[in-house]
């Protein structure tokens, strides 16, 4: 069978489509009436859980009731813009403990650093919202678990913020490489090279930021003094807070792998290197060059990550290429391209689509947390989704951590196969009084 772009536009549903992805809004017997605007709060408002709120509040189905920073700069800065911008003004608070404490509150945002993700969501949840929590679900393994156990103990709505998941981009692709046009996908190659990746640039501890509630930043991570090249946004670099390029990118991209097959399974092979090879002078832990290879029953999946550079294959800085017989699929959030293979094996003229509706992913996706809230359905990307991926970027970062070269992971145990190092990264050790919640 040849691939054309007729051909290629039909499988994929695209001639005749579709603005908007969101699942099917089951409406009838929902928990509350769909006028309802559902109020909303957000942990950590200085970069994406600002952006997901207002994202949320665009929709005009749903206000802020409250807003929460340990940074009062951040706090009343947004609150400012809110105002402003949509003339809304919630209740501000430093202590999450507190707005939780609201019981006005039907759903929160969760837009702090990754260390934080599973106090404040299993938190929101046990007092009885629905969670919009930011990538990766959260900063190691057992903490994803505890977020999945506890949606499942108190029937919460999650939707994990892997907005491609609602997007019009990837669901196009996803009906495509499924209509078997392309015969078997058999490899996905996805790689993410930024310079920010690798970490910012060093310079002396200071004294805390006025305003800055330092000790609530720290949270359960071990106790360190102020640097701002571990602090807003810089904290993505270092172990305690964040995993790299790994869990910033490699949850958005191999996701999309994952997909394509409906994989849910967790993984049970990864084999790879992480180093700091260049850029020494900046400051971070985590990697700048770094790889993994999944190894699934029919299907590879490969991961790269270059930090302190950006440029990378066919011209993206970040990308996924799924390999199958009949062609090569490279897409990004913007388009995909299509590289038929030829009769003879070589490649034919390439077809590139841009496939959107004008509806961004963000947009998309907040819509479809909304729908959920409403009907109870599961989200586009629900906690079970979230924590699976999250699970294959930790298992890269533990196996270079350790230098293992390879791990095997046994599910039923929830351990890695004879590794103790590995098997000691699984669960956190928290500090300063914090515990791991009892789900
Ligand atoms: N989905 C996406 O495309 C996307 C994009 C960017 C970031 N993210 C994710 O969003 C999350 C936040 O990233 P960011 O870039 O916005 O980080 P950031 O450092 O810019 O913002 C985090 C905010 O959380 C606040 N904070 C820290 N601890 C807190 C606490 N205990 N209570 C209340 N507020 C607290 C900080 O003061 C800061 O204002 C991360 O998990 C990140 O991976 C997702």
């Amino acid at each position: 069978m040849g691939v054309s772009r007729r051909s290629f536009l039909k499988a994929s549903g695209l001639g005749y489509l579709v603005l908007g992805t969101s699942s099917a809004v089951a409406w009838a017997g929902s928990e509350r009436p769909t006028n309802d605007r559902i109020r909303v709060g957000v942990i950590g408002c200085r970069n994406k859980g600002y952006n997901v709120l207002r994202e949320i509040l665009r929709t005009g189905r749903a206000v802020c009731v409250a807003m929460c920073d340990v940074d009062n700069e951040v706090l009343q800065r947004r609150a400012a813009e809110l105002k402003k911008d949509m003339g809304q003004t919630p209740k501000l608070y430093v202590d999450f403990r507190k707005m939780l404490e609201n019981r006005e509150l039907d759903a929160v945002v969760v837009g702090s650093p990754d260390h934080w993700h599973c106090l404040h969501a299993v938190y929101a949840m046990e007092a009885g919202m629905d969670v919009y929590v930011e990538k990766p679900l959260a900063n190691s393994i057992h903490e994803c678990n505890l977020i999945a156990a506890a949606a499942e103990r108190y029937g919460r709505v999650v939707q994990v913020g892997q907005q491609q998941r609602s997007g019009d981009v990837w669901n196009g692709l996803m009906n495509y490489l499924r209509s078997g046009e392309l015969g078997e996908l058999r490899r996905v190659n996805c790689w993410a090279n930024f310079a920010y990746g690798a970490g910012a640039p060093r310079v002396p501890d200071t004294s805390v930021p006025e305003g800055v509630d330092f000790g609530l930043w720290l949270g359960p991570a071990p106790e360190r003094s102020f640097n701002a090249s571990r602090f807003h946004g810089n904290w993505r670099h270092f172990w305690d807070y964040g995993g790299g390029l790994m869990t910033d990118w490699e949850v958005h991209l191999l996701d999309m792998a994952l997909w394509a097959k409906n994989i849910t399974a967790e993984p049970t092979n990864v084999s790879g290197f992480g180093k700091n090879l260049s850029g020494l002078d900046r400051d971070r832990e985590t990697y700048d060059t770094q790889s993994a290879l999944y190894e699934l029953d029919d299907f590879l999946i490969y991961w790269q990550q270059n930090g302190g550079v950006e440029r990378g294959p066919y011209g993206k800085s970040y990308g996924v290429e799924y390999v199958c017989d009949r062609g090569t699929v490279v897409a990004d959030r913007e388009d995909w391209t299509l590289y038929p293979e030829g009769k003879d094996g070589s490649t034919e003229q390439a077809y590139a689509f841009k496939l959107r509706s004008g509806r961004s992913d963000m947009e998309l996706h907040v819509n479809n947390f909304l729908d959920c809230i409403h009907s109870r359905n599961k989200p586009n990307c629900s906690v079970e989704l979230g924590r699976n991926v999250a699970l294959y970027a930790h298992f890269g970062n533990v196996l270079a951590r350790t230098d293992s070269g390879s791990l095997r992971w046994n599910a039923s145990q929830q351990q890695f196969v004879a590794n103790a190092a590995a098997n000691r990264m699984i669960v956190p050790e928290y500090h300063h009084g914090w515990k791991l919640p009892d789900v």
